[in-house]
């Protein structure tokens, strides 16, 4: 039983570790791989520049929603290492295709904006406004220093 058990996991693991190369492996996929980058990207953007953004500019009150806008930021910033699978630069895709080669880099930087998103949920629970300013600088610079690599300028 725990060796058919431990087959399975094993199994399991390698689908979930293989899944980011499988879902590029064809058009349809590398479609589908960006479809699905720009939405995490687009739930991390809303939640930072406009939920918690809000609050940092005066415009609207520090509440539950700050909080759980930054737990979205950390919930998502797990996902990031899988949302580069190579190929996944269809389209209008601003992804620059050194990042496909880049996975420890990609790791680092994806562990910066999990890191800086605890920041950010403890700030928002304490309800003081100046460590939330705080940490919604250091949360964007986390976000930025990928977007300054990996990222193309808009056209
Ligand atoms: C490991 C690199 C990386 C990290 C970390 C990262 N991004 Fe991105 N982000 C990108 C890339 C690359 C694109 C362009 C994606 C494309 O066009 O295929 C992008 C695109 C975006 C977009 C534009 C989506 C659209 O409408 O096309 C937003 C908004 C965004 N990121 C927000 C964030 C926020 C907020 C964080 C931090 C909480 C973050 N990103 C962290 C690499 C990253």
């Amino acid at each position: 039983m725990r060796i058919a058990a431990s087959i399975i996991a094993g199994a399991v693991g390698a689908i979930i570790v293989g899944a980011p190369i499988a879902l590029a492996a064809g058009p349809d996929d590398a479609r589908a791989a960006f479809d699905h980058r720009v939405d995490a990207m687009k739930q991390m953007g809303h939640a930072l520049y406009v939920t918690i953004g809000k609050v940092v500019r005066g415009k609207a009150e520090l509440g539950p929603d700050t909080a759980a806008a930054a737990e979205t930021i950390v919930t998502l910033s797990a996902t990031i290492p899988t949302l580069f699978p190579p190929g996944s630069n269809v389209g209008d895709s601003r992804v620059k295709p050194e990042i496909f080669a880049a996975g420890p880099r990609v790791q680092e930087l994806a562990a910066g904006v999990r890191e800086a998103a605890g920041g950010l949920v403890a700030a928002a629970k304490s309800g003081d406004l100046a460590a939330l300013a705080a940490a919604y600088k250091a949360q964007d610079d986390a976000c930025e220093a990928c977007h300054r690599d990996f990222r193309k300028p808009e056209q």
